[in-house]
This record gives structure tokens, sequence and C-alpha cells, in this order.
């Protein structure tokens, strides 16, 4: 069932918003740096802002069931998500009150709840207008759960990309891996279904494609064919008067 939020309004405002969205692990985070690069858009990463209060959450030691304070860290916390500053292998900068915590966030420990923080509807929407101010600033490729749907429903583009559990998980074990981590093969898949299917399942903006969106499967395709692809459909877009959105 459609919600008020996924009928696009009539608004032009954000043509050059391309939303990028699918489960855990789908590739979203590379393909939206590539393709940002190529575009000259922004990269925002969403799932950054969710991992950051959660991270948040446990240094503070707030509990998961207190949405109350959750959603106050939400919105006292001074989250910045911003190109990347140091080349050791991050797509982007995501700082915490003053503190990089790029590598932190990404712990087993926030992965682990990240979810469960995220199904709080007054975190999502303590998060909300960060996101939509990011959306109304200029050329901007944002990824997530709700982009499409929630965020920004009129966005110019919305890509879902998906994979196989077994592919994602085997991509998220071999980035861990490569940083030293020790997480079995067989966790980090047992977390990436469980993160999936509370993502899916919960009441508010659940994860899901916008019925509008390109869906593509990235199972054994190379990252560089699926953002020509996306490059491709963004290109040929055209604004009202007819000129495209994205010029060459
Ligand atoms: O990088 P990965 O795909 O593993 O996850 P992420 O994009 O960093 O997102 C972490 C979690 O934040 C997700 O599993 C969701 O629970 C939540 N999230 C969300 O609810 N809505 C978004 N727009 C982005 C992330």
């Amino acid at each position: 069932m459609r919600n008020a939020a996924e009928i696009a309004p009539a608004a032009t405002l954000h043509q050059r918003v391309i939303a990028v969205d699918g489960p855990a692990a789908a590739g979203k985070s590379t393909v939206a740096r590539l393709l940002a690069d190529r575009l000259g858009a922004l990269l925002f990463d969403t799932g950054a802002l969710y991992r950051a209060v959660t991270l948040a959450a446990l240094r503070s030691g707030v509990s998961l069931e207190d949405e109350e304070l959750l959603a106050r860290l939400a919105v006292e916390a001074q989250i910045s998500v911003r190109p990347p500053s140091l080349d050791d292998g991050r797509l982007y900068d995501v700082w915490l009150n003053g503190e990089d915590v790029t590598w932190s966030v990404r712990e087993p420990e926030v992965g682990a709840i990240v979810s469960r923080v995220a199904e709080q509807p007054a975190v999502r929407a303590a998060l909300l207008p960060l996101q939509r101010t990011i959306a109304s600033s200029g050329p901007v490729v944002m990824v997530g759960r709700d982009i499409g749907t929630v965020v920004v429903p009129n966005a110019g583009l919305k890509i879902y990309l998906d994979a196989t559990p077994e592919e994602r998980a085997r991509r998220r074990y071999r980035e861990a891996a490569a940083r030293g981590s020790t997480q079995s093969f067989e966790s980090v898949l047992r977390e990436t279904l469980q993160r999936d299917a509370l993502d899916r399942s919960r009441y508010t903006a659940p994860l899901r494609p916008a019925l509008d969106a390109v869906q593509i499967n990235t199972d054994g395709i190379p990252i560089d064919q699926i953002v020509a692809e996306i490059e491709e459909l963004a290109r040929s877009g055209r604004d009202a008067t007819g000129q495209p959105l994205w010029p060459s």
C-alpha cells in the first residue's frame, strides 16, 4: 500500500537527487561513490547517521527500549558525513561530536544493534530534517533504505540495488577481513540476515523498493558495469524545458 509520503509532489526541487536504496552490503556505497564522482555530485550515505546515533547510544549506555532518549541523542549529536579526508579505504568521513568515527561506526557492535535504533519512529523523525536539507542543497547521490520512498519521494532517479544474502555477506566479510576483523563468515551472514529482516518488517519507513525505482541485481556483475548503467539512466533524464539534468 502506498503511504502519503510516497506520492510524489509536483515540485521539481529534487530532480538532481539520485536515491540508492537496498539491503545491507548490496554495493550501494561503492556504487554511489563512483557515480557521484562521475556526475560531480555529493555522496551522502544516510546509514552513517543511524550508525553514529547507535555508537552514541552504546557509549552513553542508553537502553534500546528508550525511544525518547534515543531520539534526544539523535537530535543533540553533532553528526556530519563529508568527503574522505584520509586515503585509508574510506568512501567518506563520519564525524560524531568532533571525533572522526568513520571506522568505529563500522564495528560489529554497532552493526549488531543499528536496526533496533533505526526502527524507532522518533529516531527516524529526528534524522529526517538533516536528510531533507541535504537533498535540497544540490546534486547529490543519497544512499539508504527509505530515500526513494520517504526521504526524497520526488527524487529524479531511484535505484534499488540488491544481491543474494550469500553474495552480500561475502562482500562484507572480505571488506571486514581486509581491515583486520576476525569475524567469521557465518556471523557476518547471520548479522546481514537479521538486519535485513528488521529493516524490512519495521512499521516506519520499511526497506522496500519505491514503486518507480529501477531495480538492479548486482550478483556477479562488475561494479563498473552497474555504475555505467546508472550513469546512463541519469544522463538520459531531462528537466521540464528538455535540458539534460546531468550534462556530460
Ligand atoms: O552499509 P550497510 O548496507 O551495511 O548499512 P548502512 O547503510 O550503514 O545502514 C545501517 C542500518 O541503518 C540499516 O541496517 C538500517 O537499519 C539503518 N538505515 C535506515 O534505517 N534507513 C536509512 N535510510 C539508512 C540506514
